[in-house]
């Protein structure tokens, strides 16, 4: 649980988990990743209410059903989501699913009705990302667990809950990348990796990764860049022209890391008519500005934002599930260590100092 911004998460053993209400269900959590938007609300960068059980990238089975749930069952294995579709608001209704009424306990730390389910002596505790899942149970809209064949492993599965709909739904859902178009990602963490990958299913031709740490580069390439780019040493921008055909510039750029001199960067290394996607999200002492704004009238550029890769999470889990199953998605390789509950400080330190790629927390 973290309790102040900027302090070590605490492991505490009297969190008290109300039993689900109409429409939810219990889920014993068995893994849950890390992901970087939990160190940002830990340093403070994100906002959040406090004090707040982080961890949102997890899968687990299925302890229990409230009243009303046809869906699931006890003892069903599920991926948790972010962003549970409702399918009835006006965002559901468009197609935009992840925009969700229900996204909005990504910010407001709570259920759509205001409760969150947890408390720790009398006080509300808050739900990190929409899930809290650094915890041996969730409490979960039932759309917002999500079942899966009980065959895949849960300790590889959980990234899908947050890094692989977030990356190659990114490429697939937002972007609409196209056989043969060329793509620039910046940074290659477990979401710039999914966008890779994504992008390698997309049938991409030039995919340029742009990674400062030589080992998440090499990785970028054995999961389908086709170039690699030091930003601390070579002109991205310079590259990517030189990479892409005619010398016009990537037909997509990426910003995975979360820097708004990245946005700006990828909208000089796109094409006139490409699109700048903005997965990563800068902190709050990060604004963005870009020196000429006429450039994206007068080329017709596009800066579009994409939150948890534009996914119908009840859609597109079992379809990125199905995509490992075949082979066409390196998920297990994602997760390059994992690390007791009580470790949970020294993980968060893992993406802080960008050593291995997904730590995942075990249950
Ligand atoms: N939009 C969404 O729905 C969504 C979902 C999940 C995460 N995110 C955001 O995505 C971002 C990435 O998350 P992650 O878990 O992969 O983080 P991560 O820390 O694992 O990876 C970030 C990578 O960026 C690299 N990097 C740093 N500076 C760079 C530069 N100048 N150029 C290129 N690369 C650089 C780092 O070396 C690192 O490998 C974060 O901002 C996170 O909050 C967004
Ligand atoms: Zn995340
Ligand atoms: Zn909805």
């Amino acid at each position: 649980m973290l309790e102040e911004a900027r302090r070590p998460l605490v492991v505490h053993d009297d969190v008290e988990v109300e039993e689900p209400k109409a429409g939810e269900v219990a889920v014993a959590v068995k893994h849950c990743g890390v992901c970087h938007s939990d160190v940002s609300i830990a340093d403070g960068s994100f906002p959040s209410a406090l004090p707040v059980v982080l961890g949102h990238e997890a899968a687990g089975i299925v302890a229990a059903v409230g009243p009303g749930v046809t869906t699931l069952a006890v003892g069903d294995h599920v991926v948790l989501t972010p962003c549970p579709p409702c399918g009835v608001c006006p965002w559901c209704i468009r197609g935009e699913w992840s925009l969700c009424v229900s996204s909005d306990s990504m910010m407001t730390g709570a259920h759509p009705d205001g409760g969150t389910r947890l408390s720790r002596h009398g006080d509300v505790v808050y739900r990190g990302v929409g899930v809290a899942a650094f915890a041996e149970t969730v409490i979960i809209q039932a759309n917002g667990a999500v079942k899966i064949p009980e065959d895949v492993p849960l300790d590889v599965a959980c990234v899908v809950g947050c890094a692989v709909q977030t990356g190659v739904g990114a490429v697939l859902n937002t972007a609409g990348v196209r056989e043969g178009d060329t793509v620039l990602v910046m940074g290659a963490g477990g979401i710039g990796l999914s966008i890779i990958q994504g992008a390698r299913v997309a049938g991409a031709s030039r995919i340029i990764v742009s990674e400062p740490d030589a080992a998440r580069r090499a990785t970028a390439l054995s999961m389908g860049a086709t170039h690699s780019i030091d930003p601390t040493s070579d002109d991205v921008l310079a590259a990517t022209l030189d990479l892409s055909p005619g010398g016009i510039g990537a037909d997509f750029a990426f910003d995975a890391v979360g820097r708004s001199a990245l946005i700006a960067a990828g909208i000089d290394a796109t094409r006139k008519g490409g699109t700048t996607v903005m997965v990563g999200v800068p902190g709050l002492d990060d604004p963005f500005t870009y020196p000429i704004p006429a450039v994206l009238a007068i080329g017709e550029k596009k800066l579009v934002g994409s939150l948890l890769g534009s996914c119908n999470s009840l859609r597109d889990i079992p379809r990125l599930i199905a995509l490992m199953q075949n082979g066409q998605l390196d998920l297990a390789s994602l997760v390059t260590a994992r690390r007791d509950l009580a470790d949970i400080n020294q993980a968060l330190d893992d993406i802080r100092t960008t050593t291995g790629i997904r730590t995942v927390i075990d249950l």
